[in-house]
């Protein structure tokens, strides 16, 4: 289904509900809850609102597990740019997870390791019972995670190579698209799929063509989210701007 709201903020009030819904009710039944969690600037209302739910009204993340969808490679966890860096300031550094309880791809690994360490994060999610419920945004190229034009349904965590126009609409935090990473570990299309909830949002007109071809365009791998049309439990979540060019 396709939920329409007026803006970016009551729409990310609305996810973070649900997300506050699943953990509370796990919680209740002593058990862990598995979130997937995406970087970017479209979840960042989402974790200002999950942010005050547990400053303001108690919600715990002590009993949350997070896997992020991916990082760019290489990358050095404590550079400015990286997704470790982006999710301890506007989301970890706030709540009150364990730190052992957060995972994200690993951009400092040899070469050589990168499908062993891909095989343990999807070993990793299954193990602990797949994720509860996984949020996405999407790219202008069609991409959830990094899963770029050409990705596969069932494809799993991997090393990836960057669309050209991710990149460019990356430059803007490398100063320069001639130093953004040409590489990514991202969750696959598959992985992303398994979760037992999925969410994904859009917000703003920029995102509007893009929309319009994820949510009723071919399903086809030259856009990857559209591939989400066949998830049974997807919920699209945009704002009136990125539906401006739905029928
Ligand atoms: C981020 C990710 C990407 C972004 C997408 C949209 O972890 O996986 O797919 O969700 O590139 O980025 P923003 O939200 O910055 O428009």
């Amino acid at each position: 289904p396709v939920s329409v709201y007026e803006n970016k903020h009551i729409a990310s009030k609305m996810v973070a509900k649900r997300i506050a819904e699943v953990i509370l009710k796990r919680q209740a039944n002593g058990s862990n809850t598995i979130l997937g969690l995406a970087t970017g600037s479209t979840p960042v209302q989402v974790y200002d609102e999950l942010i005050r739910l547990h400053k303001e009204e108690g919600l715990s993340f002590k009993k949350v597990i997070t896997f992020n969808l991916d990082e760019y490679f290489p990358m050095d966890p404590s550079s400015k740019q990286s997704y470790v860096h982006f999710m301890n300031e506007v989301f970890f550094d706030h709540i009150d997870i364990p730190k052992e309880n957060i995972n994200i791809p690993d951009g400092t690994l040899d070469r050589e390791k990168i499908i062993e360490f891909c095989l343990a994060y999807e070993n990793k999610i299954e193990n602990l019972g797949g994720l509860d419920l996984q949020i996405l945004g999407i790219g202008r190229t069609g991409h959830v995670g990094f899963n770029e034009p050409g990705s596969a349904p069932n494809s799993g965590t991997r090393l990836v190579t960057l669309d050209d126009l991710t990149r460019q609409d990356a430059s803007r935090d490398f100063g320069g698209k001639g130093n953004v990473p040409t590489k990514a570990i991202t969750m696959g299309i598959g992985t992303i799929f398994k979760a037992k909830d999925i969410i994904l949002m859009a917000w703003n007109t920029k995102k509007a063509a893009i929309v319009m071809k994820a949510v009723e365009g071919e399903i086809s791998g030259e856009v990857p989210a559209s591939f989400l049309q066949l998830a049974e439990n997807i919920e699209f979540v945009i704002d009136t701007d990125a539906a401006s060019e739905l029928t």
